[in-house]
């Protein structure tokens, strides 16, 4: 499967598993596909759906697609931006990067928003208490090379042309009010922060709002799938057992990086929770049952990955059973 990226990056993205949950919902009928929380739309463009209801809290996500789909921000349009903007952030050594986000968090404009989310550190989304952009520069003031705007402006074309296509619903709004939108028909994907990860403006997550999440997909009588994380080498999500009780589970297991070194590599367990029964998920007693009894977490096959790896992922896991699950 081709996967088409986003121009837009976050830490959250779900690039990686998108396949995955496309495969799980290629044989589910629906009349629209809703995401309350659609972050970069990732998994919404590679989906494809023929009507969707997209929808995120952050102001400048919708913005940013919106201004796409009313042609106010176009390949051509994103291209001559770059070119001029990465030339003054090169002649600047890289100082022009703050006249962008000082600008950006005044007037909010969707090609500012783009440059900083393309130049700033690592790729992330952080705003501060006021609602600022508060990420740092990347240190390399030559970011915007042409190999790099090239690949956002097909980037930017790519999704126009999805969202062209599609009959897309942008909605700048709190999740409550998106399940209050919800119809029988739609099919929900709801992808909301992890409880106690990271918090900022437009980012938190409590519990309570787990508990009304569950609630309001529950009420609608939807289709839906959430995406969380089933368990890491230290700790198990636990309210994938108590407010997701009644839902199926698939898992799949991912590597991410701490500080970005080769070796300090973690693996979780990502997990997609549903009401309906999806085509590698197991129930939520029986995952309970493999993990009081140290069988594999897995419910897709393992990847394969180099030696190293494959044998320090084993190692966790025969650790991780050893030493948390028997309590
Ligand atoms: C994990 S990210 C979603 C990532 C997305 N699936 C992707 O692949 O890019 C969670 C999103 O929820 C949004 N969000 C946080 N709290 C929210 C709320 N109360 N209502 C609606 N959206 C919210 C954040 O702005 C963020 O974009």
């Amino acid at each position: 499967m081709k996967i088409f990226v986003p121009p837009i990056k976050s830490q959250g993205i779900k690039t990686k598993l998108v396949e995955w949950i496309s495969s799980n919902v290629k044989e589910t009928s629906y009349d629209r596909w809703v995401e309350p929380f659609m972050g970069t739309g990732v998994v919404a463009f590679n989906v494809r759906p023929k009507k969707a209801l997209l929808c995120d809290s952050n102001p400048h996500l919708i913005n940013f697609y919106k201004a796409i789909q009313n042609n106010e921000v176009t390949s051509g349009i994103v291209k001559n931006f770059l070119n001029q903007e990465g030339q003054k952030l090169l002649e600047s050594e890289g100082k022009h990067y703050y006249v962008v986000r000082e600008r950006f968090n005044e007037f909010g404009n969707p090609l500012d928003f783009l440059f900083l989310s393309r130049s700033c550190f690592n790729g992330m989304m952080r705003f501060n208490k006021k609602g600022g952009f508060n990420v740092p520069f990347c240190k390399k003031p030559n970011r915007f090379a042409q190999a790099l705007v090239t690949k956002i402006t097909n980037q930017v074309e790519n999704i126009s042309q999805i969202i062209e296509l599609g009959d897309y619903e942008f909605k700048h709004q709190d999740f409550n009010q998106t399940l209050l939108e919800l119809k029988s028909s739609d099919f929900v994907y709801s992808d909301p922060p992890y409880i106690g990860r990271h918090v900022d403006y437009f980012d938190s997550w409590s519990e309570e709002e787990e508990i009304i999440l569950n609630k309001g997909l529950v009420n609608s009588k939807c289709k839906f799938i959430l995406s969380t994380w089933l368990s890491n080498k230290y700790r198990t999500n636990d309210y994938v057992f108590s407010v997701w009780e009644e839902c199926f589970v698939a898992t799949k297991e991912h590597f991410y990086h701490v500080g970005g070194k080769e070796t300090n590599r973690n693996a979780v367990y990502e997990a997609l929770l549903s009401n309906i029964k999806l085509k590698d998920s197991i129930s939520n007693s029986e995952m309970k049952s493999r993990i009081k009894n140290d069988k594999s977490q897995l419910t897709t096959k393992p990847k394969n990955y180099d030696l190293p790896i494959q044998l320090t992922l084993t190692l966790e896991e025969s650790r991780f059973a050893n030493n948390v699950y028997k309590k």
